[in-house]
C-alpha cells in the first residue's frame, strides 16, 4: 500500500516531468491526420471528422466521395457536377480545426470538397497593400508570405492551422478594441465565392463580392452554407513591430479593469486564473520597426510535444479527477501555471532566449504560432496534445462573447460562484485559464452584435461519455449564466451543443443572411442537418437522452440526464438560480 503522500508525491513528479518535455523544443513534427478518410481508392465511400477525431454527439459523418480542387476551375467544375445531381456538399479544410459539426455534407452520401490543394497565392499587390489568396491556405504560410513582401495581417486567431476560409467562415479573431477589432473578417476586401446556378449557367457561378456590396456581409462569416469560397483579398498594413509584457495581478479588482484594459493596449488580453484568484495581463502594444527587437512568441502549448509526455500529462489529470480530487487540480495548476511562467509562454527575446519583458518583436514573428501542426515526420513520437491518434488532451470548450456593458456583472457573478468553493475552477487553470479577448460589433451578419469581450473557457472532458466531472456543476453554471444571462454569442467554431439553442435569435440581420443564403443556394445543397438547427431553419441542436447535460447536448431538466447513480443530480444555479446543472450531492 502506497501512503497518499507518497502518492501525492508521485503524481507530482510524473506531472513535473511532462511538463518538462513540454517545455523542449523539437525541430521535427508529426502534422495532425487528415479529417478526411475514404475506404476505396481515398476517393469514395468517406468519413468526415474534426481535429479532435469526433464532433461534441461523438459522431463522425459520412459522405459519397471527396474531390481536392486546385484551382478555381477545377472547383467550379466539381461544384457544377454536384449541383447537376442534386447532390449536398461541404468544404473541409487541412485539418478541420472547429469543433461543432460544421464540417458534415447533409444527409450521408454528400460530397467533400476539400480545400487542402486549393491553397495558392493569387497576387500581392505592394501599392494597396492588399493580398489575395486561394481559400485553403493556412494562418501560417499567409504571414509568411506577407511579411516577405513586407506587410502584416493585423488580426489574427493565436493558432496558425487554420485555413482563411475557415476561420472567416466562423468569425475567428485576435484580440483588439483598435480600428475595426480582432475580427479576421473585418479585413476582408473582396471575396471570390463559388455557388450553385440553373442549368442555363451550367449549373455553378463565381459571384465576385468586393466592399459595399450587401452579400459580402453574409458572405465575410457564412458557417460555409453560401457555397465555397475560392479566394479571399485582405487589407493588410505596413510590417510593424510588437512590444509585449505579461504582468499578474489578483484578480480582485478584475471586474473594473476587464474593459478598461482592452481600451488601454492594442493586443490586450488577458488569461484568468479563478481558483488561485490570478490575472495574467497581456500588455501588448505596436511598435515602429526601427524599435530594437528581434523577439517571437511560440507558444508552449502549441508546439510539437513528445506523445509520451502528452500522454502523462492526460494520465496525472485522470488521475486526479478519479481521485475527486480539486485540491490535487490546483496544486497541478499552480504547477503547471508557474512553470509556464518561468519559461515566459514560450517568448523568446532573440532566436535564442528569454531575457526579459517587454519582448519586442516583428508583428509576423508574435502573433500566431502552432509548430504541432507543421512537420514532415509521421511517427507520432510527438503530436499536438489534442491530436485523436494518441492517448492526449480531451476537452469542451465553452466560447462565449459578452457585451461589454455587461462584461462586470458577469465578471462579479463568476466571482461570487468562485467564492463558494474557489478549488473547483482550478481545472479550467490546467487549460491556460479562462481566456479572455476583445473584439468589435460587425457589419457582417453573423459577426459580433456589440462591441465584446470574449470568454474562452477549456475544460476537462472524459474519454467516457457517460462519466460526471468534478465540479461540472460550476462550469455549467457558468456556461449558462455566459449565454442566457448575459445574452452571449457563443463561438461559431467552439462550444457545446446547447450554447447554440435560439442562438440565430441573438443577430438582428439572421433574415438578411438567411435571404443571401436562399439566393446563392435555393436548394440548400451546401446546407447540413447542423446549419439547418443553428440557423433556426429545422430541428434542435438539444438531444435529450440519459446522461445528455454531461457532454453539454442539453441543459437538464431531470436527473437522468445527469448521472445519478453517480451522485451527480439536476439542480439549479447557485448564483444564477435560472440555471439548472449536474451536481455532485456529496460534494457540496
Ligand atoms: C488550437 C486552436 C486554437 C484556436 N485559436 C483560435 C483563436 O485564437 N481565435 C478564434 O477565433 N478561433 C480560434 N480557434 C477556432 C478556429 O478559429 C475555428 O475553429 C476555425 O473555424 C477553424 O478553421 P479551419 O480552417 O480549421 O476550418 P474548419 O473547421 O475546417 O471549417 C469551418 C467551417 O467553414 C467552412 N469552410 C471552410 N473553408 C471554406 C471555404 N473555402 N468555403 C466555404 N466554406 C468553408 C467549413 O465547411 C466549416 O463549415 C482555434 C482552434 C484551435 C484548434
Ligand atoms: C464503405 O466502407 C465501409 C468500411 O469503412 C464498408 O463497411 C462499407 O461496406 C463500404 N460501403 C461501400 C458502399 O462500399
Ligand atoms: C459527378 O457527380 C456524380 C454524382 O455525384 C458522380 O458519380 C461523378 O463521379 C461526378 N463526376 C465528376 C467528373 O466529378
Ligand atoms: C513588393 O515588395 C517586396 C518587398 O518589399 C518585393 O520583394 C516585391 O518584389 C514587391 N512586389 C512588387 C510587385 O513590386
Ligand atoms: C525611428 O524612426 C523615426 C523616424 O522614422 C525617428 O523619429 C525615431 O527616432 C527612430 N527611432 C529609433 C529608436 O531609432
Ligand atoms: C441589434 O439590435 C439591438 C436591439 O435592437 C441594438 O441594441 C443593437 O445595436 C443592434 N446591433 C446591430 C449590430 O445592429
Amino acid at each position: 500500500m502506497e501512503s497518499p503522500s507518497l502518492t501525492k508525491t508521485i503524481h507530482l513528479l510524473l506531472l513535473s516531468i511532462s511538463i518538462f518535455f513540454f517545455l523542449l523544443e523539437l525541430t521535427t513534427a508529426s502534422p495532425p491526420p487528415s479529417p478526411v478518410h475514404c475506404a476505396t481508392d481515398n476517393t469514395y465511400n468517406c468519413t468526415v471528422t474534426n481535429a479532435y477525431g469526433t464532433f461534441p454527439d461523438r459522431s463522425t459523418c459520412h459522405a459519397q466521395g471527396v474531390v481536392y480542387p486546385s484551382s478555381e476551375q477545377e472547383l467550379i467544375q466539381f461544384v457544377a457536377n454536384a449541383t447537376a445531381f442534386k447532390t449536398k456538399m461541404k468544404v473541409a479544410t487541412r485539418f478541420s480545426h472547429s469543433i461543432p459539426k460544421l464540417a458534415c455534407p447533409g444527409g450521408s452520401d454528400g460530397l467533400i470538397i476539400s480545400t487542402l490543394h486549393l491553397n495558392h497565392v493569387v497576387n500581392i499587390d505592394n501599392d494597396t497593400m492588399e493580398i489575395t489568396v486561394e481559400s485553403g491556405i493556412t494562418l501560417k504560410a499567409l504571414i509568411e508570405v506577407a511579411a516577405k513582401a513586407n506587410l502584416a495581417i493585423p488580426y489574427v486567431p493565436y493558432w496558425y492551422g487554420l485555413t482563411i476560409g475557415g476561420l472567416l467562415s466562423t468569425g475567428a479573431h485576435g484580440s483588439s478594441l483598435t480600428g475595426k477589432g480582432s475580427a479576421v473578417h473585418e479585413y476582408v476586401t473582396e471575396m471570390r465565392l463559388v455557388t450553385p446556378a440553373p442549368a442555363s449557367m451550367n449549373y455553378a457561378r463565381v459571384r465576385v463580392l468586393k466592399v459595399g456590396n450587401p452579400d459580402l456581409d453574409a458572405a465575410k462569416v457564412s458557417l460555409g452554407v453560401l457555397g465555397v469560397i475560392s479566394q479571399v483579398t485582405l487589407q493588410l498594413q505596413p510590417m510593424f513591430k510588437r512590444s509585449l509584457t505579461f504582468v499578474t495581478r489578483s484578480d480582485e479588482d478584475l471586474a473594473e479593469q476587464a474593459v478598461k484594459f482592452g481600451h488601454r493596449h492594442e493586443f490586450a488580453d488577458l488569461a484568468w486564473y479563478p481558483g488561485h484568484r490570478k490575472v495574467l495581463y497581456r500588455k501588448d502594444d505596436r511598435v515602429p520597426v526601427n524599435v530594437s527587437g528581434n523577439g517571437n512568441y511560440d507558444f508552449i502549448g502549441f508546439r510539437a510535444t513528445p506523445t509520451l509526455a502528452i500522454e502523462i500529462n492526460r494520465f496525472a489529470e485522470d488521475t486526479v479527477e478519479v481521485a475527486k480530487s480539486a485540491d490535487g487540480k490546483c496544486a497541478d495548476s499552480l504547477l503547471t501555471t508557474s512553470t509556464l511562467a518561468l519559461a515566459a509562454y514560450g517568448l523568446k527575446n532573440n532566436a535564442l532566449l528569454f531575457t526579459g519583458y517587454p519582448v519586442i518583436g516583428y508583428q509576423n514573428k508574435m502573433q500566431a504560432s502552432g509548430g504541432c501542426a507543421f512537420g514532415s515526420e509521421d511517427n507520432l513520437l510527438t503530436a499536438c496534445p489534442w491530436d485523436p491518434r494518441i492517448k492526449g488532451s480531451f476537452f469542451h470548450q465553452t466560447t462565449v462573447s459578452i457585451d461589454l456593458d455587461r462584461v462586470k456583472d458577469f465578471i462579479l457573478d463568476v466571482q461570487r460562484l468562485r467564492d463558494l468553493k474557489p478549488s473547483a475552477l482550478c481545472g479550467l487553470e490546467l487549460y491556460d485559464g479562462i481566456l479572455m479577448r476583445y473584439a468589435k460589433a460587425s457589419s457582417a451578419y453573423l459577426g459580433k452584435q456589440s462591441d465584446v469581450l470574449d470568454f474562452d473557457i477549456t475544460y476537462y472532458r472524459s474519454r467516457d461519455p457517460m462519466k460526471p466531472r468534478l465540479y461540472e456543476d460550476f462550469l455549467e453554471e457558468i456556461e449558462q449564466m455566459a449565454l442566457f444571462k448575459y445574452n452571449g454569442l457563443p463561438h461559431w467554431g467552439k462550444n457545446r451543443n446547447l450554447a447554440f439553442e435560439g442562438v440565430i435569435k441573438k443577430y438582428n440581420e439572421s433574415k438578411a443572411f438567411l435571404k443571401v443564403k436562399d439566393r446563392h443556394d435555393p436548394d440548400g445543397l451546401f446546407s447540413s442537418e447542423w446549419s439547418d438547427q443553428i440557423l433556426g431553419l429545422d430541428g434542435s441542436v438539444i438531444v435529450k437522452k440519459a446522461g445528455c447535460a454531461l457532454e453539454g447536448l442539453c441543459i437538464c431538466s431531470e436527473d437522468v440526464h445527469c448521472a445519478p447513480e453517480k451522485g451527480y443530480y439536476c439542480r439549479p444555479g447557485k448564483v444564477y438560480n435560472d440555471a439548472m446543472v449536474c451536481t455532485d450531492v456529496n460534494s457540496i
